[in-house]
């Protein structure tokens, strides 16, 4: 009898230890999984700062927002970081006077004076530079911002909005400005009576670009 019951005592004993393991197993394959889970979250991280670090940016000037509208397009279909250039004198708001002021400034070759800039330009290889076109050519402020960085080793892709004359002269004159870059000939240039509905014509010439 006293045999029978030690050998129920000692199975009983050995069935809760087993119970016990068991459910140790539960929680370390739990805690090995969270691991796994964290560390695939790690990576994905990883890469989106990867990507972060090759990212696009996107700069312009704009005097009347037809390419301020244009340059958001872009930040958004390629994912660019945005940067608007301010002159840090404003062109007058009576659009004659900045008219007189644009073509005074062009026959002097000024370089208006910048109030911002870019937070560490090396980190993109790709630039997109959006401006009016203003006398036929891109506006002096947009020639002060190229010759304050230095370009060599990037891509710069220029668009445009414009009254008529496209680019105007706008793409060899910004070639001769950033030596050392590539400047892509296919850039962009919108008619300002065609920017309120540009949306196709932007994502078309993206998707022209891959
Ligand atoms: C000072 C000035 C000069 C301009 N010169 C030209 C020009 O030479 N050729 C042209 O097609 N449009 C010209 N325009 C029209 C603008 O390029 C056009 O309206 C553009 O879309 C305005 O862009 P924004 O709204 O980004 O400033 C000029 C406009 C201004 C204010």
């Amino acid at each position: 009898m006293l045999k029978k019951l030690c050998v129920f005592l000692i199975a009983g004993v050995m069935m809760v230890s087993l119970a016990a393991c068991s459910s140790n197993n539960d929680e370390q394959s739990g805690q090995e999984k969270e691991a796994v889970v964290e560390q695939e979250e790690k990576k994905e991280e990883t890469t989106a700062e990867n990507q972060d670090s090759t990212k696009s940016l996107v700069v312009y000037f704009s005097y009347s927002g037809n390419t301020e509208k244009v340059a958001q397009l872009i930040a958004q279909g390629t994912n660019s970081d945005i940067f608007e250039i301010v002159p840090e004198k404003a062109y007058p708001e009576d659009y004659d006077e900045c008219v007189d002021l644009a073509s005074e400034e062009k026959a002097a070759n000024v370089r208006p004076a910048i109030k911002n800039d870019v937070e560490n330009i090396d980190q993109y290889d790709t630039i997109y530079v959006g401006y009016p076109c203003w006398w036929g050519t891109s506006p002096m402020v947009i020639f002060t911002f190229l010759e304050s960085h230095d370009f060599s080793g990037k891509t710069i892709i220029p668009f445009t909005t414009h009254g008529g004359s496209g680019f105007g002269s706008s793409i060899s004159d910004i070639s001769n400005v950033v030596k050392g870059a590539t400047v892509n000939e296919d850039g962009l240039s919108i008619q300002d009576s065609n920017v309120d509905n540009c949306e196709g014509i932007v994502s078309d010439w993206l998707e022209s670009l891959k």
